[in-house]
């Protein structure tokens, strides 16, 4: 009876000691380590819409500020403050609760402050040090470029909480473009999501044309055994932004090469110029696999699966001749269309609103001790 006794004392005690310590892990330890974990989201299977983007039910009773402390590349944004009435989170993506706001007397009652890396990095603006900052208060990071194009940002380690960035492991994780299923497929068939005129066989619309870059290596090789359409600033043949799809829909294909090489950095290049364009995309950028994390598996064509130019460009113009095939490649299209940001104005107020709804994913609290180091991860 006795022993029994005993037996049951233990085992109590034994549930006791663990639940504390498994408290303990989860409350401070976890957090701390952090660093040393590469927690790459995953994708929903079989749909390429990253869950971090589904508006969820979420239920807050009081407002969420945010504080935008500067426009990016120096806009004025008289557009975007127009739109800076309190609700334009909720008015324009029905996002509740959520403040958005550019006038830096919100600072105290701020939840989060938005800094934009290029003015940082160029010190014509600089974070508000000087002010007391209120312990709740999280400071982010936006930045819409590859670390490349960051600059040196050694000088702000231990500056920000979270990052607003293109890369899946971001705190706000903010791709150029996502899939939306459709919410009636009915009667839509292949030949409506087809553009039907075809009078280019490759077009590419390049504005920062630079020898360097791999891209351009490729397209002087590819433009020798096939032909290319450029248009862009740097071949003195610009196209304005509505111009932009209209001209691409008369291209079976588009280059969508990206400017550097960074897993997730899969830009409007595919997003908006191919698939709203409506040519199929010719990707060099990140490994096939990356791709297929972030897009439909049939909608693109990867540089990398063929032994050469020649043999990429003996497939292009192959799949060009065969209608029923080189459809199959917009098969998505019957399912999804795509959200993107087309206009400035969207990708300069949606993504913040955004914050709002990705909060409750957030650690805290959370300090990017090595921000220069975290970026060049790969
Ligand atoms: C959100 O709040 C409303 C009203 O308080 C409630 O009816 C609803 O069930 C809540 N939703 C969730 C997901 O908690
Ligand atoms: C949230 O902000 C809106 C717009 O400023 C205001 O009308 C509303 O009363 C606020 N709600 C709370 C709970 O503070
Ligand atoms: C292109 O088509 C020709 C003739 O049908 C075929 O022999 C060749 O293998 C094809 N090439 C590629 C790369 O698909
Ligand atoms: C697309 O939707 C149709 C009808 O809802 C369904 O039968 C089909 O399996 C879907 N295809 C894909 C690729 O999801
Ligand atoms: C934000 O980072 C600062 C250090 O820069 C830190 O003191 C503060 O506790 C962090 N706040 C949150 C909410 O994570």
């Amino acid at each position: 009876m006795a022993d029994l006794c005993h037996r049951r004392k233990t085992l109590l005690f034994a549930i006791f000691f663990l639940t504390l310590l498994g408290y303990v892990l989860v409350q401070y330890v976890r957090p701390a380590l952090w660093m040393f974990e590469t927690p790459m989201r995953k994708m929903p299977q079989g749909l390429p819409i990253p869950k971090s983007l589904v508006p969820v039910q979420y239920n807050n009773t009081r407002n969420t500020t945010v504080l935008v402390w500067y426009w990016a590349f120096g806009r004025t944004c008289d557009y975007c403050r127009q739109h800076l009435q309190p609700n334009v989170c909720l008015e324009r993506y029905g996002i509740p609760n959520c403040i958005l706001s550019d006038d830096r007397s919100l600072f105290p009652q701020a939840d989060y402050i938005i800094f934009h890396n290029r003015e940082l990095i160029e010190y014509t603006e600089k974070l508000p040090e000087h002010l007391p900052r209120p312990p709740n208060q999280a400071w982010v990071w936006f930045s819409r470029e590859t670390p490349p194009h960051n600059g040196d940002t050694r000088f702000l380690a231990a500056k920000f909480n979270y990052t607003l960035f293109y890369r899946r492991d971001s705190d706000f994780f903010m791709p150029f473009g996502w899939l939306v299923p459709r919410k009636d497929t009915t009667g839509i068939t292949i030949d409506d999501v087809v553009p039907k005129e075809k009078t280019h066989l490759a077009c590419w619309v390049v504005s920062n044309f630079q020898p360097h870059h791999e891209r351009t290596k490729f397209y002087y090789k590819l433009k020798e055994v096939m032909p290319v359409e450029v248009w862009g600033g740097a071949v003195k043949r610009g196209l304005n932004g509505d111009d932009l799809r209209p001209t691409i829909s008369r291209c079976y294909f588009y280059l969508s090469f990206e400017n550097s090489i960074f897993p997730d950095y899969i830009s409007e290049k595919v997003w908006i110029n191919a698939f709203e364009g409506g040519a199929i995309p010719v990707v060099l950028g990140p490994p096939r696999k990356n791709y297929e994390e972030m897009l439909p598996k049939d909608s693109f064509i990867h540089v990398n699966d063929f032994k050469s130019v020649g043999e990429l460009a003996e497939f292009l113009k192959n799949l060009s001749k065969d209608k029923e095939r080189y459809a199959s490649y917009f098969r998505w299209k019957l399912n999804y269309t795509t959200h993107s940001f087309a206009g400035v104005e969207d990708w300069l107020v949606e993504p913040f609103c955004r914050v709002c709804i990705q909060q409750n994913t957030l650690q805290r609290p959370k300090v990017y001790q090595d921000l220069h180091g975290w970026q060049w991860r790969r």
